[in-house]
């Protein structure tokens, strides 16, 4: 018998999630049973979306029970396995984040590819935020050779991918980001235009004085004043791949207004929402691409590592008040 600690939803958070709205609490773990592996662990990802399983409401991803183990993306080894397809060492990944130990059916979890990347790359540049990028900006946003690519949250795990891609596609790309450290990193990977929007009055017109003959493409991971200045700011057929908007995820009663919505229309807008879980028909050829571009040394990734399970909740919270700087992850082992 092993123990093992997990995080549990003791409260639904209204507005900001508080540490109290979290709980760990230790279980012990059986031997597998037949077919099952035992996984410790390595790191848990934490993302915005999880925000929404937060509270009780039907959504394309089913709310989290109170008083029950939360569950994410993860990366793990097996300790113990009770499955020819499996072995003791090998590294999974799984949707059994927030925890420390679990016992799974072998076929819930996947062997993680032996390509050379450290096994948290699979929850970041190579794993679900490497691939929303990807669906967004070519799928979704449809991106062509000239176009003036706007992203917001343009630093994060989702939007440096964003950005990069964007740049290794030779397009002219404005990001926006919250502080100058950010805003330097942008620089740093081939941002063309940097808006740090903490300190800039008015978003509309940093975007329209960084992009003044307008843009082609939005890539929203944030909605509200962000949205509105890329209605403002689009050029007539602009395509705006509607990601996230992070900005309203504790909005207690209202989203944050989006006053633009007019040139849309005027404008010939297409805005087209989301979701990466339906497009999983181009993980092979992201996977493809993105290992290419790795190994050409054309990606570079920030990410923040919080250590235990204890700072689990901690490290999610980060993710609403910008203390993350690229792919956020907890260390489990
Ligand atoms: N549609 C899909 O399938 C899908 C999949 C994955 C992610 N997403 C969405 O993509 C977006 C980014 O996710 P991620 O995992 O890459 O997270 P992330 O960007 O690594 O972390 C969140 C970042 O959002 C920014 N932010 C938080 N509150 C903000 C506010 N009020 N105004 C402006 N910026 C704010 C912060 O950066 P600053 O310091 O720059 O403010 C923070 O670091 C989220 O909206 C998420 O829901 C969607």
């Amino acid at each position: 018998m092993t123990t093992s600690r997990e995080v549990h939803l003791k409260s639904r958070p209204v507005g900001m999630p508080k540490p109290d709205n979290f709980e760990v609490k230790s279980v012990d773990v059986p031997a597998p049973g037949p077919g099952e592996v035992q996984v410790q662990n390595l790191f848990m990802s934490v993302d915005p979306y999880m925000r929404g399983r937060m509270m009780d409401r039907k959504s394309y991803a089913a709310p989290f029970n109170l008083g029950e183990a939360m569950y994410g993306g993860a990366v793990g080894k097996v300790v113990a396995s009770n499955d020819p397809s499996l072995k003791q060492g090998d590294l999974v990944q799984s949707m059994m984040g927030w925890r420390e130990v679990f016992n799974a059916p072998a076929k819930s979890v996947q062997k993680l590819p032996g390509v050379g990347l450290p096994p948290q790359a699979f929850l970041g540049v190579a794993g679900m935020p490497g691939l929303t990028a990807y669906v967004g900006l070519l799928r979704i946003a449809e991106l062509k050779a000239d176009d003036v690519v706007f992203v917001s949250a343009a630093s994060g795990a989702v939007g440096q991918i964003v950005a990069q891609i964007a740049k290794i596609k030779g397009n002219r790309v404005i990001g926006s980001a919250g502080g100058a450290e950010k805003c330097a990193f942008l620089k740093e990977i081939g941002v063309d235009e940097v808006i740090d929007y903490k300190a800039e009055a008015d978003i509309t017109k940093a975007l329209i004085r960084a992009a003044p003959d307008g843009i082609d493409v939005y890539f929203d991971n944030v909605g509200g004043a962000h949205l509105d200045a890329a209605l403002a700011a689009a050029k007539p057929f602009g395509r705006f791949a509607l990601c996230g908007m992070i900005a309203s995820y504790n909005a207690v009663e209202k989203a944050d207004p989006v006053y633009n919505m007019m040139f849309s229309v005027g404008k010939s807008l297409k805005l087209q929402g989301f979701i990466v879980s339906n497009h999983s028909d181009m993980l092979p050829a992201f996977l493809g691409d993105m290992s290419k571009w790795l190994a050409e040394g054309k990606i570079k990734t920030r990410e923040t590592i919080d250590e235990g399970i204890d700072n689990a909740a901690g490290a999610f919270l980060k993710l609403f008040t910008g203390d993350n700087f690229g792919k956020m992850l907890v260390k489990l082992a």
